[in-house]
């Protein structure tokens, strides 16, 4: 049997795992609540190029790895974080949200840091909303970046 597990700081990790068990039935565990012997597709939010919570999992039991961030699809470096990782299993990026409420003072930090740099460097149409959102919260969830998952679920059944 597979499960979906997840770690998620803001909730949007955690919204998408939801939405993914509900779509294929598999059950759903927050990380390090997981049954011992099940396989696992995994969900964690990126910090930097860690996926948050991914190395408290058997990584011999994940199967894929859904990453959430707010950075554009295309500028996603799915090699680079996969080797960072340690991640060996089909890895799937999906765009989630910052909710600032649930941030504390050292993530705030490091999104001002990170802001900063972006303004310095030039703000344009792509990028502006991302150093929209993470200034002020906002939004990129969007359960199409559901589907490849779904499939993939769907493949090993
Ligand atoms: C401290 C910090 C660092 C982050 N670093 C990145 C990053 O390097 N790349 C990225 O795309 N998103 C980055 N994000 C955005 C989160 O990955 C994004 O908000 C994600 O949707 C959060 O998932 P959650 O709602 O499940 O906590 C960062 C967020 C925080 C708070």
């Amino acid at each position: 049997m597979t499960v979906v597990v997840y770690s998620s700081k803001s909730g949007s990790s955690k919204k998408y795992a939801e939405a993914l068990s509900e779509r294929t039935g598999l059950h759903i565990y927050p990380i390090g609540q997981q049954p011992a012997d099940e396989s696992i597709v995994f969900f964690g939010w990126l910090r930097d190029d860690t996926i948050v919570g991914l190395s408290q999992a058997d990584i011999s039991k994940v199967i894929a790895v859904c990453v959430v961030g707010l950075d554009d699809v295309g500028r996603f470096d799915k090699a680079a974080v996969a080797e960072k990782n340690g991640v060996k299993v089909p890895v799937y990026y999906l765009r989630g949200w910052i909710d600032r409420s649930k941030l504390n003072i050292v993530d705030k930090t490091v999104l001002l840091a990170v802001s900063v740099m972006m303004k310095l460097k030039g703000l344009n149409q792509y990028n502006q909303p991302i150093f929209d959102a993470m200034m002020e919260g906002g939004s990129f969830y969007d359960e199409k970046f559901l589907d490849p998952v779904t499939m993939f679920v769907e493949s090993r059944r």
